[in-house]
């Protein structure tokens, strides 16, 4: 089923039970999130579970109505892609593509070299010569890319490169095998790989913690504009930020005005953006449901007004469509001590719509249009 066979369908059904009644209601309305953004040039999307598109028709019913993008939460890890030194597994990431591909939808590769889901394997094999080192790099953008040729919007490159909790020099993450094996020349080698195996898709450079004025995000924004600006010095063919936009509005609020000056930052090095990741914390949020919607949407909305309102913002994409997935209710520092589920993306549970919902489609309404 297409989409426009799902929406066909979803209208005539909306006076029967077949869909619950907020997409019935959903299929009949104007417009959807993806509507909405291609109104504007931008993208809107989210981060798919294979398995999740498998085995829940209301998770692919949620992803069609609003999805114009996908991007795989774990698939095309290397972990997952590469269990065992050259042995490739493709079969989580093809299922991705593969729905993306049937249903007219736009995916974004994400990682492609990051310091967290790699194989157990790889460790110990970084510490051979350096030609060894970069073979197990390069090789491994080389095969990723190449399975994937003109059919990524764009990819994260190298993920979540600093982290100034260990403070030296320049606030680069060094509890990382590429660091170990490299020092920061692991970036300069990631890209120039991307750049010469990639198709002309947009490579990025993606991080998180940017949003809030608290310290260890002034921090970070320090130490990635710094490395931005070495790897501009290396003529290091980046083309983009993401900011993945994991809020946490309970912990350190949003602060517009510090965040837009990250951006204006940004678009002083002609980078294209991205917000990839995007949830609210719902965390430390008041216990009643209905009032933590309410401020997890108001969060969203300055969000993403405040990012929209910058010419070089490609698309939102959020990480998951719906609470009833969200890494964050398994995750110790996010997981609620009532027990119940966090409350972080447009639909809850039940695929209910949100009032997070209607502050991305509010904000996406507003937003200037791209070019203009
Ligand atoms: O699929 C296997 C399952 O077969 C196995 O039984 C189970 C227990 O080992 O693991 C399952 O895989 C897990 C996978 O999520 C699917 O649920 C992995 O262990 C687990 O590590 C993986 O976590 C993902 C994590 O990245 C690491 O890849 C999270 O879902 C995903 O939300 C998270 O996403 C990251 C972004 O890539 C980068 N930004 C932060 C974001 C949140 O941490």
């Amino acid at each position: 089923m297409n989409r426009r066979e799902f929406l066909n369908g979803a209208a005539a059904l909306a006076g029967t039970a077949a869909i619950g009644p907020s997409m019935a209601a959903a299929a009949a309305q104007p417009s959807s999130l993806r509507q909405r953004a291609e109104a504007k040039g931008l993208l809107f999307g989210c981060a798919v579970k294979s398995t999740a598109l498998r085995n829940d028709p209301d998770y692919v019913r949620a992803i069609l109505e609003d999805a114009d993008i996908l991007v795989h939460e774990y698939e095309l890890k290397r972990k997952n892609v590469e269990p065992k030194e050259g042995q490739y597994t493709f079969e989580g990431a093809d299922a991705v593509m593969d729905f993306a591909g049937s249903h007219g939808l736009k995916v974004r590769g994400h990682t492609l070299c990051w310091y967290a889901a790699n194989p157990d394997w790889l460790a110990n094999a970084l510490q051979g010569p350096m030609a060894e080192r970069e073979r197990l790099l390069v090789s491994y953008i080389q095969t990723v890319m190449d399975r994937y040729r003109g059919k990524m919007q764009s990819w994260d490159v190298v993920n979540e490169a600093v982290e100034p909790d260990q403070w030296n020099w320049n606030g680069m993450r060094r509890d990382n095998v590429w660091w170990q094996a490299f020092g920061e020349d692991y970036i300069g080698l990631a890209f120039r790989t991307a750049k010469e195996h990639g198709d002309g898709a947009p490579l990025y450079l993606c991080d998180y913690g940017v949003e809030s004025d608290v310290r260890w995000n002034e921090r970070r924004r320090t130490a990635i504009l710094n490395l931005i600006e070495r790897l501009r010095a290396r003529d290091v063919p980046i083309d983009g930020f993401a900011i993945q936009g994991h809020l946490k509005p309970f912990q350190a609020s949003f602060e517009p005005e510090v965040f837009a000056r990250f951006m204006r930052e940004l678009e002083g090095f002609g980078l294209q953006t991205m917000v990839s990741e995007l949830d609210v914390a719902d965390i430390d949020g008041p216990d009643d449901p209905g009032k933590r919607d309410a401020e997890v949407a108001a969060v969203t909305k300055s969000f993403l007004d405040t990012a929209l309102s910058f010419r070089s913002m490609t698309g939102v994409l959020c990480w998951g469509i719906s609470d009833r997935y969200s890494w964050m209710s398994d995750i110790a520092p996010y997981k609620r001590a009532d027990g119940t589920r966090s409350r972080v993306l447009p639909y809850d549970d039940g695929y209910r719509r949100k009032p997070m919902w209607q502050a991305i489609a509010d904000a996406l309404d507003g937003a200037p249009a791209r070019g203009s």
